[in-house]
């Protein structure tokens, strides 16, 4: 079986898998980290958002083989304490409700806010859209965005 060295929250990792493996299987089964989230496999929910070079990427959509040596970033690396804007925001606003689909949201917010730290009420719907929840938490999730926008979210 092939191995590949990947780059994860800033450490490298050595993965052995076929080339075909969906970077979410390496993240969560090879890795362990579970805070990446398995919805649909199929590239609808977002529940898998992780970045690669700073984009927003769908983990189960993204073979292991086309991500060596790119930088990824799980919700687990987004801040060393888990202090990001975005995260301060969803704890002060009570955004989560199961919490299923948030680390996905949160990442698919990150990079939205590094791209455009002050994004238009529109600007965040669009970005937002592809990012299911159940729950339908989508207000709070909004709103969450905007509160961190507003303190220099991209941080
Ligand atoms: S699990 Fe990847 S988009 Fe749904
Ligand atoms: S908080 Fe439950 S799916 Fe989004």
């Amino acid at each position: 079986m092939p191995r590949y060295l990947l780059n994860v929250n800033a450490r490298a990792r050595a993965v052995d898998a076929p080339a075909d493996m969906p970077l979410l299987w390496a993240l969560r089964d090879e890795l362990q980290l579970c805070g990446t989230k398995y919805g649909c496999g199929k590239g609808l929910c977002g529940a898998c958002t992780v970045h690669v070079d700073g984009q927003a990427v769908r983990s189960c959509q993204q073979p292991v083989s086309g991500v060596a040596g790119r930088k990824i970033t799980t919700i687990e690396g987004l801040d060393p304490q888990g202090r990001h804007p975005l995260q301060r925001a969803w704890v002060k606003l009570d955004v989560s409700q199961c919490g299923y689909c948030q680390a996905g949201q949160i990442m698919q917010a990150a990079a939205l806010l590094k791209q455009q730290p002050r994004p238009s009420a529109e600007q965040i719907d669009a970005a937002m859209a592809g990012n299911l929840c159940r729950c339908g938490s989508y207000i709070r999730i909004r709103a969450a965005i905007a509160e961190a926008a507003s303190k220099g979210g991209a941080a």
